[in-house]
């Protein structure tokens, strides 16, 4: 028995799109204009192409969900300040590939004010004529590349009084502001994708068995979000059981799952392009050991606090910080460290065990956008803003670590929204307590 689709929430509105928009260029000086290009296919091998995902600063503004697109804003622009250019309908190319929206569909179904097709790109130079600053993604090669011909041609007609642009500006910065902070018509995507994400994980607990290989609780998780329309993870799923869950970005999945032994799995699914992102780790064979038992609720705990210090005006260094005093306290405490707390912090001791940070932004990339600092300074939480809390610890295979520590990883990952009142986590779930975990995994069919 399938367990029944999880309600979908609304995909994003075209006029939520147009007030992001309206928000971008408000920011914008006089005399300004945006290009912005989508995602263009890429070839996985001879002629077949990976599966196509949107840009996401491109989806953000627009939500145009084709390739080969270019987002163009020109703000004041009597005739209408956003136009979009796209793939032409053709018949032929659509029997092979599907029905294209086209510059009619980009007005009618999009909210752009105007649309051309692709084989009109000759007509971008008059849009631009008279725009001092274009604004796109300075480090796209495509849009770069768009940028200098416009100029170029804008500059063999300028005794015929057409103006260039004099100044090319970064627009990524100014747009990932506005991503970091989330609507809550983007809140309710993101609630959605992390309850697939749970469901996942749930159904790789209950799914795992000893001399299972790590490939097949990767298929059960990515069967849970297919299932659930999150048709792609948002990044390369990690199964890695006994020691493979040291290496931080293990993408092999290939080996056995042993007896004995943990398994940590960090996978989430994208829906309508909002990422989740989850990290649990269990016993493969459902019961943990008291040693993984030991490290696991050091693990725990650290997480659990850190989860509870997410509100508004904490920043994520202070978690992190928080969380290294945790860890570095259970560790010593376990014997895995020796001599004062305040010293093993000190000098960084505690890296032999936990060598990455606490939280990255989350939102359409798991490594969302936007600026951890402002002026050299941790950055004050606000609502709105989504985070992952994801502390762990990876003990090395060596001499001088006790046997029953040598090899284990764990690591485990919530999203967090920060709220007026503190935060909404929205993995909640998939269980994290040891006993939780244990009375799931024995609850399998
Ligand atoms: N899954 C990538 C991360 O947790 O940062
Ligand atoms: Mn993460
Ligand atoms: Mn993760």
């Amino acid at each position: 028995m399938r367990p029944e689709p999880l309600p979908r929430p609304a995909p994003i509105s075209p006029e939520e799109f147009a007030a992001r928009r309206e928000r971008l260029m408000a920011e914008l000086p006089e005399r300004s204009a945006v290009l912005l290009p989508g995602a263009a296919l890429k070839t996985r091998n001879h002629d077949s192409e990976y599966a196509f995902r949107q840009n996401s600063d491109f989806h953000y503004l627009c939500g145009f969900p084709e390739p080969d697109a270019l987002l163009v804003l020109l703000p004041g622009r009597e005739a209408g300040e956003a136009i979009l250019y796209c793939q032409e309908k053709d018949p032929e190319k659509e029997a092979w590939t599907g029905i294209r929206i086209g510059p009619e569909g980009a007005v009618s179904d999009y909210g752009m004010d105007e649309a051309f097709d692709n084989t009109q790109r000759h007509n971008l130079s008059e849009l631009l004529d008279g725009r001092q600053t274009v604004y796109l993604p300075l480090a796209d090669t495509t849009a770069m590349g768009i940028a200098e011909g416009v100029r170029g041609q804008l500059s063999a007609r300028a005794r015929r009084g057409a103006i260039a642009p004099t100044r090319f500006a970064d627009v990524s910065a100014l747009i990932h502001e506005l991503r970091l902070t989330k609507s809550e018509a983007e809140l309710a995507l993101m609630r959605h994708a992390a309850q697939i994400s749970a469901l996942a994980h749930r159904r790789a607990m209950q799914a795992s068995r000893v001399g299972r290989f790590e490939y097949q609780l990767q298929a059960e998780i990515e069967h849970e979000f297919v299932w659930h329309g999150a048709r792609a993870p948002a990044y390369g799923t990690i199964v890695g059981g006994g020691a493979n869950a040291c290496v931080l970005h293990y993408v092999e999945n290939a080996a056995p799952l042993e007896d004995g032994d943990l398994v940590l799995i960090d996978a989430g699914g994208e829906f309508d392009l909002y990422a989740g992102d989850i990290t649990r780790t269990f016993p493969v064979n459902g019961r943990f050991s008291d040693a993984q038992r030991a490290l696991y609720d050091v693990v725990l705990e650290a997480e659990e606090r850190a989860v509870a210090a997410v509100e508004p005006g904490a920043t994520l260094e202070s978690i992190h910080q928080g969380v290294v005093r945790d860890l570095t306290a259970g560790l010593i405490e376990l014997g895995l460290l020796e001599g004062e707390l305040e010293e093993n912090i000190e000098s960084q001791r505690f890296r032999r065990f936990y060598l990455h940070s606490t939280s990255h932004w989350l939102g359409l990339d798991v490594h969302d956008v936007g600026s951890y600092r402002i002026d050299g300074e941790p950055r004050p939480l606000e609502p709105g803003m989504v985070l992952t809390i994801e502390p762990g610890l990876y003990i090395p295979d060596a001499e001088d670590i006790p046997s029953a520590y040598r090899g284990i990883g764990i690591r485990i990952e919530d999203d967090v929204v920060v709220t007026e009142s503190g935060r909404e986590v929205l993995t909640s779930q998939v269980p994290k307590a040891a006993e939780d975990i244990e009375t799931l995994m024995q609850e399998r069919s």
